[in-house]
């Protein structure tokens, strides 16, 4: 256990800043959180940053959808992702943003050098364009059927009916997701990454030890199929990074994702002057550094990422651990089971650390997928942490603070079974080193119910009747207490908290694996109080419940708005064109006699008057319109109505009733304006 002191440095992925956290991010987050605190309590120098990744389409489309700048969305969804990681008590040392000075820095470095050493290549190609979104599509964008087996709405890269998977322009009836308009093809011209100028580092590099057997082979696959140049640069309108000497052109979001990485250790080492960038991320660093993330996005940080570190001049990782994905019964996450469980909602009804144990003890070194059974779930949790580890403490806690005034006994009465306990703790160490967590924590509780089974034999509880046999109970509860303290040093880095709360009862700080080499005795402990108490069946359901009710796809309130209605029929640009749209001033507005929902506008189109009918009257005053401008369809054939002749349509949003919104365009605009 007396290793040289080492230089950590640790990742998780950087979570899209678009969505709240989740119960299947965390499985990646609290694995890799055990992981530094076990280094940390072993005595290494082990720092953990993330950040949030904050660029590209999704991105930029949500922000709009919200009205406001992407800015200020990634601002907000940054405050409530920091929120739930600390709720799971999730260290990082420092969190940042991919949408910052130290990234666009680190990215253009990095670009630069690339390019300086020609492994970036340009060409032109065609790619699918939404002429009325005016931009180009992701294939995630491009919805359409199925070209093999004909299923409706499938997206543009792969069906989920059949499995096959094609490009977009295989799509049968495409239309894009955002505009419902049918794609054109357009050419542009794009940046390249000659992934393949790497090809013999990296085959070197995937097989020197750095990955997982699984990973690995599946590398081999990609070796086989040939590394193809990477497409690093995206068109405007993108919420990214300009590239340097290519304006109106962005870095793919993967291109500074990872770089992220980076940035956020830069930002901490601008907190921590004491800390030297270069020698963590220089090309001779001694330090480690390791990326714990999930089996999907594997291709990027062991292709791509060691290479363009390389091509860069940097360090290449010393290690990529990938996972599985998690299952809640035995299912993909589902938002209408209820299993598709927000950080937060886990938080309002369970203590975060019931789940950082249930993991711990499904969680292994491999990318195997793991399962969340609630039934389980219950089960584990109140057999092993109630039943048999808190357990230990409490059937001692008591007699020492009623009958030997809080003090455990001077000697120490089993030091064999203590030293065998303590032995145990390098085995433990190489599992948790090993990330074998569900293995450490099998080992933790079989020591549990040894432990449990010594009281058993010594009943203490018979034994304090008798008053000649006083010094017994008090030898028997002070080895209790001293092996419980050893598991609970073991359990710190999952349990946190509880651990902490253990701490503060056996009242001699807070002890690392060097420390359990001297029990304590002779030493007043704390005062006793319930350490946990067990998970309750019902706020499981309430859980359950709670999930299935809050469904909307960020962290903040839903909004009071229906779900978005389906696309119409596609219509083409001429069919669009023959619309006529034009800025109106209402210069008056008035409620109809006889008419409930109507209004009768005055409409000023800039030297022409119309007057048309809107069902607006339940979502506004007429007073609060005149002298607003909003949009009109200026070509709709008059329409005789009850109260008049209506001459045209003004265009408004909502489902009805209050909610309805008309539509106005930017100041600016002028009466008569046509919209095109
Ligand atoms: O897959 C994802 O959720 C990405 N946001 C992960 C990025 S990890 C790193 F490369 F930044
Ligand atoms: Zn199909």
């Amino acid at each position: 256990m007396s290793e040289p002191r080492r230089q950590i440095l640790v990742t998780s992925a950087l979570p899209y800043a678009n969505g709240p956290i989740h119960i299947g991010h965390l499985v990646e987050y609290i694995q890799t959180d055990i992981w530094v605190r076990f280094q940390r309590l072993l005595g290494h120098h082990c720092r953990y940053v993330c950040a949030d990744d904050a660029h590209g389409t999704p991105i930029m489309l949500k922000a709009r959808s919200e009205g406001i700048e992407p800015e200020a969305l990634i601002a907000r969804v940054s405050q409530e992702h920091q929120a739930d990681f600390a709720g799971f008590h999730i260290g990082f040392d420092h969190y940042h943003s991919t949408h910052s000075d130290e990234n666009r820095r680190l990215a253009t470095l990095i670009y630069q050098r690339l390019r300086d050493a020609g492994h970036i290549a340009r060409r032109t190609i065609r790619q699918a364009y939404d002429p009325v979104a005016e931009m180009f599509l992701p294939d995630r964008f491009i919805k359409g059927s199925c070209p093999r087996c004909g299923a409706e709405e499938q997206y543009g890269d792969s069906c989920e009916q059949c499995g096959a998977t094609y490009s977009p322009t295989d799509l049968k009836n495409p239309v894009s997701a955002i505009s419902g308009a049918t794609p054109v093809e357009r050419d542009s011209e794009h940046l390249f990454f000659r992934l393949g100028d790497f090809e013999a580092m990296l085959r070197d590099w995937t097989r020197a030890g750095h990955l997982q057997r699984e990973i690995a082979n599946k590398l081999d696959e990609w070796f086989r199929a040939g590394l193809n140049d990477w497409d690093i640069s995206r068109d405007a309108p993108y919420f990214g990074f300009e590239i340097p000497d290519a304006p109106g052109k962005y870095f793919y979001v993967w291109l500074d994702a990872p770089i992220g990485y980076m940035a956020s250790f830069d930002a901490l080492c601008q907190k921590e002057p004491a800390l030297d960038f270069d020698s963590w991320w220089g090309p001779g660093s001694g330090a480690e550094l390791y990326h714990f993330i999930g089996k999907d996005i594997a291709y990027f940080h062991t292709l791509f990422w060691p290479a363009m570190l390389k091509g860069a001049g940097f360090r290449q990782p010393s290690a990529v651990f990938c996972h599985g994905f998690l299952t809640v019964n035995g299912q993909k996450m589902s938002k209408s089971r209820g299993t598709f469980i927000k950080a937060r909602t886990w938080l309002d009804h369970l203590d975060p650390e019931y789940l950082r144990y249930y993991f711990a003890a499904k969680l292994g070194a491999g990318v195997d997928d793991i399962d969340l059974n609630l039934d389980d779930f219950i089960a584990r949790v109140n057999s092993d942490l109630v039943g048999k580890f808190v357990n230990i403490a409490s059937r001692c806690a008591g007699f020492i603070e009623k009958r030997f005034e809080g003090r455990l006994s001077e000697r120490l009465a089993e030091p064999q079974l203590y030293a065998d306990f303590v032995a145990a703790g390098e085995r433990i160490a190489t599992l948790y080193e090993g990330r074998e967590y569900a293995q450490a924590m099998r080992e933790i509780m079989q020591l549990a119910d040894r432990a449990n089974q010594y009281i058993d034999e010594r009943k203490p509880w018979a034994a304090i009747k008798e008053a000649d046999r006083l010094g017994e109970v008090h030898e028997v509860c002070t080895v209790g207490l001293n092996l419980f303290r050893v598991l609970n040093t073991w359990l710190k880095p999952v349990l946190p908290e509880l651990g902490a709360r253990a701490e503060r009862f056996l009242n001699a700080g807070s002890a690392d694996w060097q420390a359990l080499a001297t029990p304590l005795t002779g030493h007043s402990v704390g005062r006793w109080e319930p350490l946990l108490t067990r998970v309750e069946p019902k706020a499981v359901e309430a859980l359950l419940a709670d999930a299935k009710e809050s469904l909307a796809p960020t962290g903040t309130p839903a909004p009071a708005q229906p779900a978005i209605a389906p696309i119409a029929e596609t219509i083409t640009i001429d069919d669009f064109a023959k619309v006529d749209l034009r800025v109106a001033r209402i210069a008056r507005a008035e409620a109809v006699e006889g008419a409930d929902k109507l209004l009768r506008l005055t409409l000023d189109l800039g030297g022409e008057q119309r007057t048309v009918f809107a069902g607006i009257k339940s979502a506004y005053d007429p007073a609060d319109l005149e002298g607003r401008l909003t949009v009109m369809v200026a070509n709709l054939a008059p329409r005789k109505m009850k109260f008049g002749l209506s001459e045209g349509m003004v265009l408004a949003a909502g489902p009805g009733g209050k909610e309805l919104f008309i539509l106005s365009p930017d100041s600016g605009a002028q009466p008569g304006m046509r919209i095109k």
